[in-house]
């Protein structure tokens, strides 16, 4: 399609024309600059680099910070044409997951994410499947993608799971269903649990250098998942990583959270401009959730739909006594029997929301805003009267 010699001019390219490969080599004194640019400008463009161990003193370390930066593939030089083009058809095949238009109609994929660090992610997403489990009657997963610092097993109570996705990636053979089976926690309450790594360095077994082998290990358990249950509910962290980004184009909804504070809304705007601009999803799979809605802290409802420009869906108010409580004891506050309180009421009615765009199998904004202007940041609508 194009080949161009200075990341800047990479970057550019990558944006307009997005493509599914770009091969970059590691070799050249810009080679790195550019390899990290694509990613950056297209995050779903498969970078594949190449590089001679003689061209590249620092080799080890260059395909370390690479690999970091989602760097797919490494195609070390000499190489055949036949092994060239292995690499290449394998990155070239989209995930099954994302891209295969007639593939059966599966489990329903809810990404829970955000672009700011506690924001209540975690904590929505494990009441929430314990709510899609009651109202579906079928047990349900909640896959924890927080690679470096996941807790959705801490909120059941579950401080030391028996195994985690790095078992499942410790696999040479493919991750079907039953290898998911047998890794998940079985609760009580119909949710089976994927913990995240048992600790920060081990998440790059599962998406960094340290794999031992360049497969799309998350893409291979998010399409078991989908084959296996109703409903797989994925807690995320809030960066673009790579097992975040596999989450969020698998996805048929992604509930995306903030709260109603300056910072968690700066990000949130970024946070839609990467999600509907740059990976180009259509606005009915968003859905934006606020949490803490009801914070007295100057900041409306109306004036967040204002400045982002995008429609709430759904608010939750703050219940710190609930919540909290709830994570102390390890046990969700949607097992605990508090019908009267609101923040139950509140994820009760998003599992029946969920239920119906997946029943319509279409999906929805939540209230008629008018056509989006994606545009630079200000924080004045905000605070607008
Ligand atoms: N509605 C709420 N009311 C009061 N406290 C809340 C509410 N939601 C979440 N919290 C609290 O906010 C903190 C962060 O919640 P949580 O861990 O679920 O966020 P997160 O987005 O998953 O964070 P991280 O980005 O670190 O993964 C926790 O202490 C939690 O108890
Ligand atoms: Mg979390």
């Amino acid at each position: 399609m194009g080949a161009v010699a200075d990341p800047g001019a990479a970057g550019a390219l990558a944006f307009r024309e997005r493509p599914a490969l770009a091969l970059v080599d590691l070799g050249l004194p810009e080679g790195m600059e550019a390899a990290v640019e694509i990613m950056r400008r297209s995050p779903r463009t498969a970078v594949i680099a190449t590089c001679a161990a003689e061209e590249c003193p620092k080799l080890y370390d260059t395909v370390r910070q690479a690999m970091r930066a989602g760097l797919r593939d490494l195609v070390p030089k000499p190489f055949t044409l036949a092994e060239f083009e292995r690499v290449l058809r394998r990155h070239a095949t989209p995930s099954p997951v994302v891209a295969v238009p007639d593939a059966p109609k599966a489990g329903h994929l809810i990404c829970v994410f955000s672009t700011k660090g506690g924001v209540g992610k975690t904590t929505l997403a494990a009441n929430l499947a314990v709510a899609l489990a009651r109202r579906d009657r079928r047990r349900v997963a909640l896959l924890d993608l927080d690679l470096e610092c996941g807790n959705a097993a801490a909120l059941f109570g579950r401080h030391s799971p028996h195994a985690s996705i790095v078992d499942l990636c410790r696999r040479t053979e493919g991750i079907g269903a039953e290898a998911l089976s047998q890794t998940v926690e079985r609760l009580d309450c119909s949710v089976d649990l994927l913990a995240a790594p048992p600790g920060p360095e081990q998440a790059a077994l599962v998406v960094g250098e340290a794999r031992s082998e360049p497969r799309d290990y998350v893409g291979e358990i998010l399409a078991s998942a989908r084959v296996a249950y109703p409903w797989v509910l994925v807690d995320t962290a809030c960066t673009f990583g790579a097992a975040t980004l596999a989450a969020l184009d698998a996805a048929d909804t992604v509930l995306l959270l903030t709260t109603p504070d300056m910072l968690a809304l700066r990000n949130t705007a970024r946070g839609l401009d990467v999600l509907l601009r740059d990976l180009e999803f259509p606005e009915g799979k968003v859905q934006l959730v606020l949490n803490r809605c009801n914070s007295a802290v100057g900041i409306t409802h109306a004036n967040i739909q204002r400045g982002l420009n995008f429609p709430v869906s759904f608010s939750l108010p703050s219940d710190a006594v609930t919540v909290i409580s709830a994570a102390n004891t390890g046990v969700p506050f949607m097992l605990k029997g508090l019908e009267r309180n609101l923040l139950t009421q509140r994820v009760t009615e998003i599992a029946a929301r969920l239920d119906g765009i997946q029943r319509a199998d279409t999906p929805q904004a939540a209230s008629p805003l008018p056509a989006r202007r994606r545009k630079a940041w200000r924080a004045e609508p905000f605070f607008r009267r």
